[in-house]
């Protein structure tokens, strides 16, 4: 009893000395940086002796309050409510540190801890300053004007605007906009005149953040429009800004429908998602040297005329280049010779026609009515009537012929005829064959795999979870993954 007695005082003196000592060493405040809205703890400690009354402070308001052994929350702003807790089970070994959770813009400021031992007080002082990181640049490009934008961020970043080949400085007039919403987080708008042509220059933009830990570009051009005859192989040139290493590049296609992404490549995987397989394609020697170009085989005016975007997004990057693709019908001589010879097909045909009405049918009156059927004809059949039709169409041939030779025609003419016929024999399913395998554009967009969306902006939907009324417990664990 006397023993422990002894050593209790001991324990004491020992203890008095080092908080004397204590409050005349005055600590410099802390600082601590916080990411809106992660939770955050605000770092302070005392010499444990018995029981102790702790208070948390934001200037004068109350913030937390720990006394008899528990949290109370009778003075808390209303501010803090349900976001902050301390680490209970670790108070008795002097642990006094604050978990403020879902940080937010308001937040940031000094902050006392108020300690209170049987053996004296002690103040300490913590600054937390608050970030909200860039999540996302988005650059939208007119004629006119390009705009960069950024959202949900803080503090105000620096804007910076460059383009490539390198313009002067001050002939880039950027005017920046920034806005403040309820949660006092920033929407940063940097709008810039388009200098001369808009094909002339990739225009970058790039947010700094204040810190400095983090520089967000983003960077676009829209090049001259390519028109090329159908058929011809085509090249759309997209060309990674800088040596990115890890990037995934996605090309869009837009004609009269909605974007379609046609072709998707991450470096990181080397796996390439086609929709155009066959189509088109990428090379793959080139993309590790980050062209990402895109070749297309036969390009055709219905299928492939639009407008195709190249995106490479990389790390806190993303690069956009844009090109107009005009696919045309094939060149103009062979296009009036076919439109000549279909007209001579169609006449002689029409010739064809009215000869075998006019000669040929007045002589088989009787079996007008199958003279379609000739090329069953051919083969053997029972009834009389399949040999009439195929004496009548020999005949028919015979007749028409002697009629045109008859008539006078040069003597290419009636193998004019015949071959338009084949023409007109063989070109109709042919037609009809195309058709069917050129699908309209609506129906590549079934696979459709809708482009990507600018990343998720911003973070309001914080996770909600129970409120620890009494002390931090289990967000001791949880706050690892925060
Ligand atoms: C915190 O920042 C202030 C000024 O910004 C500085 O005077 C102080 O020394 C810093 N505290 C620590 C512990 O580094
Ligand atoms: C208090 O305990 C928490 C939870 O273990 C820890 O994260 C924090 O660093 C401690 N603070 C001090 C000042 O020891
Ligand atoms: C853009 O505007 C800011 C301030 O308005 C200015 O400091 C800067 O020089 C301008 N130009 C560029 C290229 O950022
Ligand atoms: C824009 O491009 C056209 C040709 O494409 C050229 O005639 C014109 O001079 C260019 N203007 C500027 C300002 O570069
Ligand atoms: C812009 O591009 C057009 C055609 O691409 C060219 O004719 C013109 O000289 C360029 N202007 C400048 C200022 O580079
Ligand atoms: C690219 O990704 C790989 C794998 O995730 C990583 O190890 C590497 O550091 C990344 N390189 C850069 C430049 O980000
Ligand atoms: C495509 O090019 C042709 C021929 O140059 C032109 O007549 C047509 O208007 C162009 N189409 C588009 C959408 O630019």
């Amino acid at each position: 009893m006397a023993e422990t007695h002894g050593l209790m005082i001991m324990l004491l003196i020992i203890l008095e000395k080092l908080l004397l000592t204590n409050t005349k060493v005055l600590l410099p405040d802390a600082n601590v940086t916080c990411i809106i809205p992660d939770d955050c703890i605000l770092p302070c400690s005392f010499r444990p002796t018995g029981t102790v009354v702790i208070h948390w402070y934001k200037q004068q308001i109350p913030v937390h309050s720990y006394y008899y052994n528990k949290d109370q929350f009778g003075l808390q702003n209303k501010h803090f409510s349900g976001r902050t807790c301390l680490f209970n089970s670790h108070i008795p070994h002097g642990n006094a540190s604050l978990l403020l959770r879902r940080v937010k813009v308001q937040d940031k400021g000094r902050y006392k801890c108020y300690t209170s031992t049987r053996k004296g007080n002690q103040e300490i002082f913590v600054n937390l300053e608050v970030k909200a990181l860039i999540q996302s640049v988005i650059m939208e490009m007119t004629d006119e004007m390009v705009t960069c934008s950024s959202h949900n961020i803080y503090p105000v970043p620096q804007v910076t605007w460059a383009t490539d080949p390198p313009s002067a400085q001050k002939t880039l007039e950027n005017s920046t906009i920034k806005s403040t919403d309820h949660k006092g987080l920033l929407t940063v708008e940097s709008t810039l005149r388009i200098l001369g042509n808009l094909s002339n220059y990739t225009y970058i933009c790039s947010f700094i953040a204040a810190d400095k830990t983090q520089v967000w570009t983003a960077s676009r051009k829209n090049r001259e429009g390519i028109t090329q005859e159908e058929g011809h192989a085509l090249t759309i040139p997209c060309i990674t800004p800088h040596n990115l290493q890890n990037f995934s590049l996605t090309w869009t296609f837009t004609s009269s429908t909605e974007p379609t992404v046609i072709l998707r490549y991450d470096s990181k995987t080397r796996h390439t998602f086609n929709l155009w397989e066959g189509q088109a394609e990428l090379d793959q020697d080139l993309l590790l040297l980050g062209d990402g170009s895109l070749l297309l085989h036969k390009p055709d005016i219905e299928e492939h005329s639009g407008t195709y975007t190249c995106t490479i997004s990389g790390l806190q990057s993303r690069h956009i280049v844009q090109t107009k693709v005009n696919i045309t019908v094939a060149s103009i001589s062979v296009d009036e010779q076919s439109v000549q010879r279909s007209w001579w097909s169609t006449a002689a045909s029409a010739a064809f026609f009215l000869f075998t009405i006019t000669v040929a049918l007045p002589q088989c009156v009787r079996q007008r009515g199958t003279a379609v059927e000739t090329r069953s004809a051919s083969h053997d059949r029972s009834n009389g009537a399949g040999f009439v039709e195929g004496g009548l169409h020999k005949h028919l041939s015979a007749t028409a012929s002697y009629i045109i030779g008859q008539h006078g025609v040069e003597g290419n003419r009636p193998q004019l005829q015949f071959e338009a016929q084949d023409e007109l024999a063989g070109s109709t399913p042919n037609t009809a064959e195309d058709c069917s395998v050129a699908l309209p554009p609506g129906t590549n967009t079934e696979q459709e795999e809708k482009p990507v969306g600018p990343p998720v902006e911003g973070n309001d939907g914080l996770q909600s979870s129970s409120m620890e009324r009494d002390g931090c417990g289990n967000i001791e664990a949880g706050l690892h993954i925060a």
